[in-house]
């Protein structure tokens, strides 16, 4: 167990006991402070939280088991794993632009379920960013937060999201959750970790359920092994084929793909290894998705970090159409990509990249008078936040930034993101050193 999860586990234990912190120097500033407020707001005696402390190993295995638990779902049927399969890199495991969830298990989501791994360090959403690898004084603009917009600002604060959400697990309330903890299968090992009067709690249980399953997805072993043969590669214990170390140099090259520019490949100035995401909120102008019951509607468009999902925003024209960067780790795994879940093959996304501006009548629906309707998914007037830096910005007719033989190398060069590279499980002791 890595010692930010130790720290983290540790926070979340003395917030739900609403005790005090011991001084701990490990503890993070920010989790510290999330501690003190809510000791501060804490009643006391006469509401107290759970009898036991559950140990990290403990808190892992049983958010493990809550994470593939259908009878917390509304419908009996879903659990974060019908999403987020462990066997597609947490990602989504079909073809489906958006998973079916809700009361009824029948209810179609808007958005394509993201992969939960390699999200330990996302920072929390900003509009002004400033990298402290590189020269601090350039705002990247709109960075981090979870969700492909960014409205979460923690595990912890996504986690209630989908056992709440009508379109997720379609739970009523928080009480609802906990009355079917408390009648499922799960029960019996929750009264282990936490004490058997637990469930006379309902807050502490809800905090403790919450806790268990952001614990879990804190595991590295799990969530983020860094174990594909690019780690490998990086690591010297591998050699790239030739195919895949062309595919390398065009993702890094800034005239070609320039995909490395969003997407980072290169080990970290601390030597961390690359997330390939920079958290960036970027507008790709990703074409319609016809498939999305909500786009039935053409008065509805999903714009991300302007909204509907998200309200802070809204007044940010300049911003619609933004989503996050996603990590390009184990995108191999993935049957949909994109917000939207608009494409279904890996390399059809490469070739969106480079011909989106040449060839765009590929993309994009053909307006009444012929011509193409580029950017369809922005009302009219947004088309200028679409980003244009390379591979983008060709004309219309021109060359494609990558050839077929080159988008073949890129997809080669994406297939060894994926975790597992020769049998191996998890080598984290790699994890911030080369
Ligand atoms: C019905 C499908 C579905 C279920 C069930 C579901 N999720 Fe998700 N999850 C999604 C979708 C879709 C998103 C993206 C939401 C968005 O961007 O608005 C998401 C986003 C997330 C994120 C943020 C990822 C990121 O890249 O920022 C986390 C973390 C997460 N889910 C965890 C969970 C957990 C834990 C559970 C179970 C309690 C769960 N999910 C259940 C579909 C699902
Ligand atoms: C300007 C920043 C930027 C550049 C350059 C870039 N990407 Fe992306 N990438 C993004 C963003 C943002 C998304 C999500 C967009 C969305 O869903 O609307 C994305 C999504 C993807 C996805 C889908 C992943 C998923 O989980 O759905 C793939 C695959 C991908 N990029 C590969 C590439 C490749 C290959 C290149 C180079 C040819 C590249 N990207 C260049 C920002 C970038």
């Amino acid at each position: 167990m890595n010692r930010i999860s130790l720290a983290l586990a540790a926070a979340l234990l003395a917030a739900c006991h609403r005790q005090p912190p011991a001084a701990s120097p490990s503890v993070p500033a920010a989790a510290t402070a999330a501690t003190h407020a809510a000791t501060a707001n804490a009643p006391a005696a006469y509401a107290p939280g759970p009898q036991r402390q559950p140990s990290v190993a403990e808190l892992t295995a049983l958010g493990r088991a809550v994470f593939s638990e259908p009878s917390l779902s509304a419908s009996g049927r879903g659990s974060c794993a019908s999403c987020h399969s462990p066997e597609h890199g947490y990602g989504p495991p079909n073809r489906l632009a958006a998973q079916l969830g809700g009361a009824d298990g029948a209810t179609q989501g808007t958005r394509a379920a993201p992969s939960l791994k390699y999200l330990q360090t996302v920072p929390p959403f900003t509009e002004h960013y400033h990298d402290d690898d590189g020269d601090d004084s350039v705002d990247a603009g709109p960075t981090g937060g979870y969700d492909w917009d960014g409205r979460a600002q923690s595990a912890h604060e996504q986690a209630r999201g989908p056992l709440l959400s009508p379109r997720e697990m379609g739970n009523r309330d928080d009480a609802a959750v906990v009355a079917r903890l408390r009648a499922g299968p799960l029960a019996a090992q929750f009264r282990r970790a936490f004490g058997e009067a637990i469930f006379d709690h309902p807050d502490a249980a809800m905090r403790g359920l919450l806790m268990a399953l952001e614990v879990f997805q804190q595991s590295p072993a799990d969530f983020y092994p860094y174990t594909s043969k690019y780690d490998a590669y990086l690591r010297k214990q591998a050699v790239l084929t030739p195919q895949e170390a062309r595919g390398l140099a065009l993702f890094n090259d800034e005239h070609k793909g320039n995909c490395a520019s969003c997407h980072i490949s290169k080990i970290g100035s601390g030597g961390a290894f690359p997330q390939f995401t920079d958290y960036g909120l970027i507008n790709l102008g990703v074409p319609r998705n016809g498939k999305l019951a909500v786009n039935a509607d053409p008065a509805y468009f999903d714009l991300g970090l302007c909204g509907p999902d998200r309200a802070d925003l809204r007044a940010h024209r300049e911003y619609c159409g933004r989503f996050r960067t996603p990590s390009l780790r184990n995108v191999a795994l993935r049957q949909v990509y994109f917000h939207n879940g608009g494409f279904d093959d890996l390399a059809q996304v490469v070739r969106f990249y480079a011909q989106r501006d040449t060839a765009p009548q590929k993309w994009y629906p053909r307006n009444a008078d012929g011509g193409v309707h580029k950017f369809d998914d922005l009302p009219a007037g947004l088309e200028a936040n679409v980003n244009m830096e390379a591979p983008f910005g060709g004309r219309a007719g021109g060359q494609p930034a990558l050839s077929e033989r080159e988008i073949a190398d890129v997809v080669a060069f994406l297939r060894t993101l994926t975790d597992g590279y020769g049998g191996v499980k998890s080598d984290i002791r790699t994890r911030t050193r080369p």
